[in-house]
């Protein structure tokens, strides 16, 4: 028996309307994402890869089409319902980090907790615990300006896991670091995605999207294709 969709994509398109010009950025897309798989999203800039993020993300409503959430039509729900669902379901970590300057990483952890009605005691120790799964407590109270780009992106994956989601969404997290800290961040999405952490990344780099076990490509807004590969191919070391 396959195992019901997380999140699910029926007939999805989304317009943006600006000055009177409208744009459709994503056109009648659809797909299911099951529990524990690790997605990549590839195409072009400007093939709505991002504002597709946004959909499954809950921050953005399909202008036509539904989707659901664990059987629940997102739309269907109040906006605050809908900001404490993606509160309690979605991770999201960005190219830029989007780390706060003047907090140090363990505050930054803890911050989605806020709004999730934890004690700052807990919140607090839950980061701890956060920053350990992804090598970062020994910077704990280091900020953002003192540490390197892999490093707090790290963080910022320790923030997207404190309140256990049920999809971790990552916009380009790799974009903008070296190719060797890209592949440990990588790294550390897949001994994530090992433990059972649905993942969906959106990348441009081949490379990552090959270490991912499905491929969804969008051009022009359209889903062009959407393959899943039985096994992933061993990663080629520098050396090779
Ligand atoms: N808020 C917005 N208002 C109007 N148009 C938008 C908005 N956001 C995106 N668009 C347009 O929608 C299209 C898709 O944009 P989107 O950001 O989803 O692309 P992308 O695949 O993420 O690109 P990139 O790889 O450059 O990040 C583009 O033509 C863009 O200009
Ligand atoms: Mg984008």
């Amino acid at each position: 028996m396959t195992a019901l969709p997380l999140i699910s994509l029926r007939s999805v398109s989304r317009t943006y309307r600006t000055d009177g010009i409208a744009v459709t950025a994503v056109r009648n897309v659809s797909f299911d994402i099951a529990p524990g798989e690790i997605v990549a999203v590839m195409g072009p800039s400007g093939s709505g890869k991002s504002t597709l993020m946004n959909m499954i993300g809950l921050l953005d409503l399909p202008s036509e089409g539904a989707v659901h959430l664990e059987g629940a039509n997102v739309a269907a729900l109040s906006e605050d319902r809908r900001s404490s669902l993606r509160a309690r379901s979605i991770g999201f970590v960005f190219q830029s980090y989007n780390l706060l300057a003047r907090h140090n990483a363990v505050e930054n952890v803890a911050l989605p907790l806020v709004y999730c009605g934890v004690s700052r005691k807990e919140r607090l120790a839950r980061a701890e615990q956060s920053l350990q799964a992804v090598g970062m407590l020994h910077r704990a109270h280091h900020f953002p300006r003192q540490l390197s780009g892999g490093e707090q992106q790290r963080v910022a994956i320790a923030r997207a896991l404190i309140a256990s989601p049920l999809i971790v969404l990552a916009d380009e997290p790799t974009g903008a670091l070296d190719s060797r800290t890209g592949a440990e961040i990588l790294a550390l999405f897949a001994a994530l995605n090992r433990t059972g952490q649905t993942i969906v990344m959106i990348t441009h780099d081949p490379g990552i999207a090959t270490q991912c076990r499905r491929t969804i490509r969008l051009h022009d807004g359209e889903l062009v294709s959407d393959e899943t590969v039985a096994e992933l191919l061993p990663r080629r070391s520098a050396a090779s």
